[in-house]
């Protein structure tokens, strides 16, 4: 898909300010970054845009932040690891305001190549409010720090917060740049050709707990794929939809119409779409979630009612694997089954599996299948992980992302 906007490779940022929107919402424990993924799919950016020559001013959100400004979400360890991975000083503005006084000093004592991370943009409320409610003296407050912006955010690019997409208005308004990053540029390279236009056949497998949350990307997937694979708890709705005995399994009973829809309409169109044919069970959800668990198995239309579905069975694996095997392109967004529990993980390490072993160009949604799919060791087979979890499944729904619709037109 030829994503006709402006990028780093489309400026001369030599001796000018640049604003850099990242995704630096990482897993933290105990102040100790666990996953540092998002961090690593940065760099490219941030390293051709020091070469250039460029005042590298780096901005992102971390965690909810709820409760208002607090030290656990400080990004002042995203500061150190980046100063280790870019092996120079990263000057973090620690200052709770993000913009004001802090920032603008250490922005104007900024040399060619240097490089500063503010401080957790949502500390500001205006960041995620809409703007007409909080005002937008936020994002002009960021504009004023630079000349450019930089959006590479991918994660962040479905929120039209202050940051992603407000901000681009007054850069604009003063002249600057708007563009995209090498990480928005490869994600939507991969997600938007596979989606728009992808090598054939091409499968797209859905999982996770809930239709309710997934309803647009079935109906866009099922009219743009030639296979539709359902696992994950979202399959038991389809399953009662088919007016299969479905036990205490997860059900959205009120989109079991929904189910009935999609199903007709994959008729209709002439797509497959496959359901679990054999299911794990349990007397009830793990507690603690990766707590030892007897399961058994049984045919899907025969779940007893006492009875809760966790994962899919070996045949339904067999079945979804073999799908994939005669795929050209696959993309994959939801577990298809209790994957934090190592007696109910069998069936999303099949589907992994069965992606690793084609040679099909396979793309993995961001959240719980890029965790499902490095936890399990699968990471590095695959073509390309997205580390949007929002943001693709968004873009799989068609849907226009704000962060990409702010930066300039080619
Ligand atoms: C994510 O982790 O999905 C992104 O960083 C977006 O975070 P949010 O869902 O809190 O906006
Ligand atoms: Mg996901």
């Amino acid at each position: 898909m030829g994503l006709n906007k402006k990028s780093v490779d489309d400026i001369n940022v030599k001796g000018r300010r640049v604003l850099v929107r990242c995704d630096f919402n990482v897993p933290l424990k105990n102040g100790v970054i666990t996953d540092e993924t998002r961090i690593n799919a940065a760099l490219p950016t941030i390293k051709k845009l020091i070469n250039d020559g460029g005042k590298v001013i780096l901005c992102s959100h971390l965690g909810k932040v709820k409760e208002g400004p607090n030290e656990k979400e400080s990004l002042a360890p995203v500061a150190k690891s980046l100063s280790e991975k870019l092996g120079k000083e990263v000057v973090f503005v620690s200052d709770y305001n993000v913009t004001g006084e802090a920032a603008t000093k250490a922005v104007a004592a900024m040399k060619e190549g240097d490089v500063i991370l503010l401080q957790n943009t949502r500390f500001r409320m205006e960041e995620e409010t809409k703007p007409q409610k909080a005002g937008t003296k936020f994002a002009e407050e960021l504009a004023d720090l630079a000349d450019d912006y930089v959006c590479d955010a991918f994660g962040s690019a479905h929120r039209a917060h202050a940051s992603v997409s407000v901000v681009t208005e007054y850069i604009k308004k003063k002249g600057g740049n708007n563009c995209v990053g090498y990480l928005m540029q490869k994600e939507i390279e991969f997600l938007g050709n596979a989606v728009e236009n992808p090598v054939r056949p091409f499968v797209a497998i859905l999982g996770g707990a809930k239709v309710a949350d997934k309803l647009n990307v079935i109906n866009n997937l099922l009219e743009k794929c030639d296979t539709l694979i359902i696992g994950g708890g979202m399959a038991f709705t389809f399953l009662k939809a088919k007016g299969y005995e479905i036990g205490k399994s997860l059900c959205d009973d009120e989109k079991i119409d929904y189910c009935k829809e999609m199903m007709a309409k994959a008729e209709k169109l002439g797509k497959q779409l496959l359901l679990p044919i054999d299911t794990g069970i349990a007397a009830g959800f793990p507690d603690p979630i990766d707590a030892p668990i007897d399961v058994t198995y049984v045919d899907s239309s025969k779940i007893p009612a006492d009875k809760e579905g966790l994962d899919i069975g070996p045949k339904t694996c067999e079945l979804f694997a073999n799908a994939v095997k005669s795929a050209k392109t696959v993309v994959w967004n939801g577990p298809m089954g209790v994957f934090e529990n190592p007696t109910l993980a069998k069936g999303t390490i099949a589907v992994a599996k069965a992606l690793a072993e084609t040679d099909a160009t396979t793309i993995i949604g961001g959240g719980d299948s890029a965790a499902a799919c490095n936890q399990l060791g699968f990471g590095d087979k695959m073509s390309h992980i997205s580390t949007g979890g929002g943001a693709s499944l968004e873009f799989l729904e068609g849907k226009a992302l704000p962060g990409v619709v702010a930066a300039d037109d080619k």
